[in-house]
This record gives C-alpha cells, sequence and structure tokens, in this order.
C-alpha cells in the first residue's frame, strides 16, 4: 500500500539565490497533501522561482525542500507542471492532442510512436479538461483559454499526484478564469490531487483555496485561508489598500479600499468575520465573486 503523506511540500528554514542576491529565505512551512494552494507576492519577488526550486530545478541556498515525501526533484514523475507563459511558448504547430502526449513521451524532439494506452491516456485527460473535440486542431488555432486547458491536460496526463501551476489564469478572460478554477477545483476533490497555483488575483481562486504562501519582505509564509484574508495582511501584501468584502449573496471578495463609501455599501467585514465565514461556509456552498463553482460553463 502506498505510504500515507501528511504533508505534500515542507522547507525548512529554505533560502534560494538568483545571481548573487538571495530572493527570498527563512522558508519554514508545510503545505498538507490533498491542499489547494496559491503562491502569491509581487513580481519578481520568487514565485516562480519557488516552484523551480520545489521541482529541483534550482538548488537551495541553504535549508531543505521535500516534495511529496522525497527530497525537491526525486518525486517529479508524481508532479505535473505547468510553467507561466507555457502557452505562448509552445510551438503553436503542434496538435492539441501531440501536445497532451507529450505530458507522456516528455519531449517534443522526434518522432514517438504512441502507443494506442497513451492514446486512450491523452484522450481521457482531454475529455477531463472538456477538449476532446479539439484534438485535432493545432495551438495556433485554439484560444488562450482552451490553450490553457490543453496545457493542463498535458500536466495531468500522467495522473500526477501534486498538480503545479504557474499562473494559469493570466491572459484569460473571466469566463474562461472560471472554467480554470472549476476545473483545478474538480482534479482536488475528483481526483485527490494537491494543488499549487501562483496567482496575482486571488478571487476567482478563492471558494478552492484552502491556504496560501505569501511571499513578503523577502521571506515565504504559509497561511491557511482563514489568517490569508486577513485585509490588513492583503493590505501589506498588495502594497494598497484591499479590503475582504461580500456581497448580499454571499460571494466574496478581495477588492481595493473605496475612497469613499458609496450608497449601496457592500458588507465590510473584520478579518475575524471573514474566517468565521470562509471557515462555516468553505467550498460547495460559498463561490467567488459573479462565479458560480457547482455550475461549469463551457
Ligand atoms: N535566470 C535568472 N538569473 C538571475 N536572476 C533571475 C533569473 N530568473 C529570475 N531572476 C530573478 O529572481 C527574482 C525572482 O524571479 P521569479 O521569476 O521567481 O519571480 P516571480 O515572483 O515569479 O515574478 P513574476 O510575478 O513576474 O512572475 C527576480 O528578481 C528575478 O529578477
Ligand atoms: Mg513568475
Amino acid at each position: 500500500m502506498a505510504e500515507r503523506i501528511q504533508d505534500a511540500i515542507v522547507f525548512r528554514d529554505a533560502a534560494i539565490r538568483r545571481g548573487d542576491r538571495i530572493i527570498w529565505q527563512h522558508g519554514d512551512f508545510a503545505i498538507p497533501a490533498g491542499s489547494v494552494t496559491a503562491i502569491v507576492g509581487t513580481n519578481g519577488t520568487g514565485k516562480t522561482t519557488m516552484m523551480k526550486a520545489e521541482l529541483g530545478l534550482l538548488p537551495l541556498a541553504s535549508g531543505s525542500v521535500s516534495v511529496l515525501g522525497r527530497p525537491a526533484g526525486s518525486a517529479n514523475a508524481d508532479i505535473g507542471y505547468v510553467p507561466q507563459s507555457y502557452t505562448s511558448d509552445i510551438d503553436s504547430n503542434l496538435t492539441a492532442e501531440q501536445s497532451v502526449l507529450l505530458g507522456l513521451t516528455g519531449t517534443r524532439f522526434g518522432i514517438h510512436p504512441v502507443t494506442r494506452a497513451q492514446r486512450a491516456r491523452a484522450r481521457r485527460a482531454m475529455a477531463f479538461v472538456g477538449i476532446e473535440d479539439k484534438a485535432p486542431y493545432r495551438l495556433s488555432e485554439l484560444s488562450g483559454g482552451l490553450r490553457q486547458r490543453v496545457a493542463i491536460a498535458q500536466a495531468i496526463v500522467s495522473d500526477p499526484k501534486l498538480l503545479m501551476l504557474d499562473e494559469p489564469l493570466a491572459n484569460l478572460d473571466l469566463a474562461s478564469q472560471r472554467a480554470v478554477a472549476h476545473l483545478l477545483a474538480r482534479l482536488n476533490r475528483e481526483l485527490g490531487m494537491t494543488i499549487q497555483v501562483v496567482a496575482h488575483d486571488l478571487n476567482m481562486l478563492l471558494p478552492i483555496l484552502t491556504g496560501a504562501v505569501y511571499l513578503l519582505d523577502g521571506h515565504p509564509h504559509y497561511a491557511d485561508m482563514r489568517k490569508v484574508l486577513d485585509s490588513d495582511l492583503l493590505t501589506h501584501l498588495y502594497g494598497t489598500n484591499v479590503q475582504v468584502v461580500t456581497t448580499p449573496q454571499g460571494d466574496m471578495f478581495v477588492t481595493p479600499t473605496p475612497d469613499e463609501p458609496d450608497g449601496q455599501p457592500l458588507d465590510m467585514h473584520t478579518a475575524a468575520e471573514v474566517a468565521e465565514l470562509h471557515h462555516h461556509a468553505h467550498t460547495p456552498v460559498m463561490h467567488a465573486h459573479g462565479g458560480n463553482d457547482t455550475n461549469p460553463r463551457r
């Protein structure tokens, strides 16, 4: 029987350097298995760097990181990774199916004989993300939202335990962002994948997040969602005043603090109230601003 791993990712007093500069240090936290965690921080704070360290692609300057119970880099066969800007970097002459198959064959170079079983797995992954009808299309023929789903299908085709996505919502319109968020929720709930996702706007992901790693002042911290939704913390994090609000419908979102409250103010909550709310109304009930997590739209 497979060993049960409590924590998917564990950093111990970790620091990382690029060139002669320490990007962040004193990373000391554990991300639980089965969680959906955001990595949050302004540009250049080291979010992508953190994922690369978890994949063993960049060495730590000090400390340690283990992933799925093993030293970073040793468990990569169980990790699906969607790099930042993947969809603009990949060869857009590939068909959707060929791209997804790369997740099994590992390289885009050379002609790979593809087995019937591999093709079946690719079809299953495409079906899961809702693009099976796009299999023969070249990436250049697909919209950004569909390409992002191709990228996710490629990352999940090998049935990873951990899925890491670097800004999967960037450049997507609201409907596509919602579709990707919904997809991540299903991967987590239905397939039990642990998910880590870099995002600048938490709103679309709020309903599914269980916690966040936030990169602040050169240190990564991990907090569960009740703590993250603290307006003071978010304000510090975004470098501008933000507030967590809920609408009368129960939608919850993070918004810049208005200079002047208008005539029909949204409910403003203290951090403690938000924590309670979020805690009790977690996942199935709560949904993001304008979203409806139980109702996928394709
Ligand atoms: N190849 C490299 N060599 C040297 N320094 C680098 C390299 N890549 C990135 N850096 C530096 O490391 C820091 C962290 O970069 P990283 O890409 O991890 O940030 P990020 O949080 O993902 O930013 P963004 O939100 O823009 O994607 C940046 O200051 C960047 O300048
Ligand atoms: Mg990045």
